[in-house]
């Protein structure tokens, strides 16, 4: 299982294990994870929710690129569809949730770190939006979200460079919330002082802060739109295969720079 779904006493972990993929998340994981949102969704007793994975160096890969393969353009944005909406469901449990960031969030990587209420981050972690590179743009709510969290601009400059910002910055932007240097101990410690509040405070609270800037939905929406007319480009389909193959994939002069 690339995906494993561990309870400790209130709390719910969600540990990514696809090592030899860099932790892609592959439509079954999408599924799994889909799943424990409903069972925590539905169980009082949980009371948050981690997302981890063991330290590398690479935390996520993202979306699994071969799941963009072979298929025809109906089905990729049929997948596209269900990724974003498992990351919404997800991004709306009545519970708060924590994404553990202990190496590089890529791609649909960080968009699962964005799904999360908080993001912890040890000092090797980073976040990057690669799909530029596959033709592509953050299709899993990245788009919408990244821009609420640290801005327009800043998102644009992400999104639109592929650049990856590390542990440092992304603090400082607002993309993480605090920097670990003992994940396990301190996601927990993080997340003990709200363990004890009643459910219904702590489910309202984040009802409303959610509402704060308005439904997502319509911008999830036109991400989905303009997703849609990409996945059936030609750039997207030569770098999507290019990825899988091996070839280059962009501009060495970029790579080195981000590295
Ligand atoms: N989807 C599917 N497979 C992926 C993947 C992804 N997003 N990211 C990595 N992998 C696979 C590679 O294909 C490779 O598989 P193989 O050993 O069967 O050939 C394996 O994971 C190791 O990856 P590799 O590229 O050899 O490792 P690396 O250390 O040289 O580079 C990354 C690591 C993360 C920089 C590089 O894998 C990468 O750029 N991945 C794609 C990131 C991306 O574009 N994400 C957005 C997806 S929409």
């Amino acid at each position: 299982m690339a995906l494993i779904v561990e309870r400790s006493e209130a709390i719910v972990e969600i540990r990514l294990d696809r090592p030899d993929k860099h932790n892609a998340l592959d439509l079954e994981c999408f599924g799994i994870l889909d799943r424990a949102t409903a069972e925590i969704a539905s169980d009082r007793t949980v009371r948050a929710v981690l997302v981890t994975a063991s330290p590398a160096k690479v935390f996520c890969a993202g979306a699994d690129i071969a799941d963009l393969h072979g298929i025809d353009d109906a089905e990729a944005v049929r997948r596209a569809a269900y990724r974003r909406q498992v990351l919404q469901r997800f991004s709306q449990l009545p519970v708060p949730s924590v994404a553990v960031v202990t190496g590089a969030a890529l791609g649909g990587g960080a968009e699962l770190a964005l799904a999360a209420t908080f993001r912890l981050v040890t000092a090797n972690a980073s976040f990057a939006f690669p799909e530029i590179d596959l033709g592509m743009l953050p299709g899993a709510g990245g788009t919408q979200r990244l821009p609420r969290l640290i801005g327009e601009a800043r998102a644009m400059e992400m999104i639109l460079s592929g650049r990856r910002v590390d542990a440092r910055e992304a603090i400082a932007i607002g993309l993480a919330d605090r920097l670990v240097e003992a994940p396990a101990a301190e996601a927990r410690a993080f997340v003990d002082r709200w363990i004890g509040q009643p459910y219904e405070a702590v489910a309202a609270i984040l009802a409303a802060i959610r509402a704060a800037h308005g439904s997502l939905q319509p911008g999830l929406d036109r991400e989905g739109i303009e997703l849609t007319g990409l996945v059936s480009s030609e750039a997207a389909k030569q770098r999507v295969a290019a990825f899988l193959s091996r070839k280059t994939r962009s501009d060495p002069g970029r790579d080195q720079e981000r590295s």
